[in-house]
């Protein structure tokens, strides 16, 4: 398309996003883009647009040969990927918000990119308001990415935020956040880490050429973190946030996880509160960058998808660089993680796992201590995510090898000091 091309948007959805694209739209004349037809679920519902718009037969848009861009922006993530496909293989460019689809059928989404050379962008789809994932592909090379951290879900960083600062119990801060449009229409998503799980899968292909399924990152979200947590972290003078991470270790490799984690208060990723998300990226020469912004909501969602259509303009589509120029970065399992590990009973936690324990505490109601264990542990076995059991990574998680510390304790054990 060129930039005097005038963009006829067919949209699906008229929910949070939908209609708050709807509203900026009419506020940026200057784009030359015109939403056509919104197709929508229930005919019935009032909708602050003229009713001429809006249709309920998703082939009034697909099939219309004057709407060059589908905007997609519904969360029934099979719905969205049968519009994704239909709408590559009748000729039309993509913008879509779909987390959870995307990060389902990423390899589709691959193939048919390839295929009809049409583009498919997705900025509202990770971290809203933040252009993430131009930034991870256009100007971080896989080699020089160390490592990326990041607050990607809005509604448990809302929900941290109000439970722990602003001491509201978790129903009232979890209603909030529904309240506010932050959480999805099934708010276990967001709060059992799904929602953040999904992001992190195709960010790791923008950051490193990384095409996984989301089954094969380990996630948990916040809903075991207790109250005594809480307070423990607060005297170790850390936050609780729940952080996206991959970094590139020695191999070459990438260790990724989607997990709760003690944010030191001198960390940027602290001073994310609320409904703002936070990526910290560390590389090769430039140290640590970080991003910050509102990473839910109406108009923050809604302006990423806007800059998206606006880049359609300039023919704008993901090259995917890491994945078909470099080679494609690899999981791996094989590093230890430092974790926390608070607890009602010893039978619940099986510490003969971890490597060591440096720190113990033994309370009347709730026991903690703080270990090392190997990755595949935790792949393998789900004890550390049973209700009962809090795990969160301690800041700086990730250990390569315990070669050095084993060496050490075996010249002490040789010299008979211990
Ligand atoms: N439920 C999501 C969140 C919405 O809270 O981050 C934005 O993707």
């Amino acid at each position: 398309m060129s930039t005097d091309k005038k963009l006829v948007i067919g949209l699906f959805g008229f929910g949070v996003v939908g209609e708050g694209l709807y509203k900026v739209l009419k506020q940026t004349p200057s784009l030359k883009a015109e939403i056509r037809r919104v197709c929508i679920k229930h005919a019935g519902k009032k909708r602050n647009a003229p009713a001429e718009l809006f249709t309920t037969e998703k082939d009034d848009l697909l099939f219309n040969k004057d709407i060059n861009v589908i905007v997609e922006v519904i969360d029934d993530a099979d719905a969205a990927f049968d519009i994704v496909h239909t709408a590559f293989k009748n000729g039309k460019a993509v913008v879509s918000a779909s987390k959870k689809m995307i990060a389902e059928h990423l390899p589709e989404i691959l193939a048919l990119q390839k295929e009809t050379g049409l583009p498919f962008l997705c900025e509202a789809a990770a971290c809203a308001s933040i252009p993430v994932i131009r930034n991870l592909e256009e100007y971080y090379d896989n080699d020089l990415l160390h490592g990326i951290k990041a607050i990607v879900n809005g509604s448990t960083n809302f929900i941290l935020t109000k439970m722990f600062e602003d001491k509201l119990d978790y129903t009232e801060a979890l209603l909030l956040a529904q309240q506010l449009g932050f959480a999805e229409s099934n708010p276990a998503l967001d709060v059992e880490g799904y929602d953040a799980l999904n992001k992190w899968t195709f960010l790791l292909t923008h950051a490193y050429g990384i095409v996984t399924k989301s089954e094969n990152i380990v996630f948990t979200g916040i809903q075991n973190i207790q109250g005594s947590d809480a307070a423990v972290a607060k005297e170790k003078g850390f936050d609780i946030k729940l952080v996206a991470q991959a970094q590139k270790l020695k191999s070459g490799k990438v260790a990724a996880f989607v997990l709760p984690q003690f944010v030191p208060h001198d960390d940027h990723l602290s001073f994310v509160k609320n409904e703002y998300n936070g990526v910290v990226i560390e590389s090769g020469f430039a140290d640590k960058q970080f991003f910050y912004g509102k990473g839910a909501g109406s108009f923050p969602t809604a302006s990423a998808v806007l800059s998206d259509i606006s880049a359609l303009r300039y023919d704008y589509h993901y090259e995917y660089k890491k994945l078909y120029y470099h080679t494609p970065g690899e999981l791996t399992n094989d590093f230890y993680v430092k974790a926390y590990v608070s607890f009602n009973q010893l039978t619940d936690v099986p510490k003969e796992e971890f490597e060591w324990i440096e720190e113990w505490h033994g309370g009347q109601e709730r026991s903690y201590f703080v270990g090392v264990i190997h990755f595949n542990k935790l792949v393998n076995d789900k004890w550390w995510k049973q209700h009962s059991v809090s795990f969160i990574l301690t800041p700086e998680p990730v250990i390569e090898s315990i070669e050095i510390r084993n060496l050490k304790k075996r010249s002490l054990e040789l010299a008979g000091i211990i």
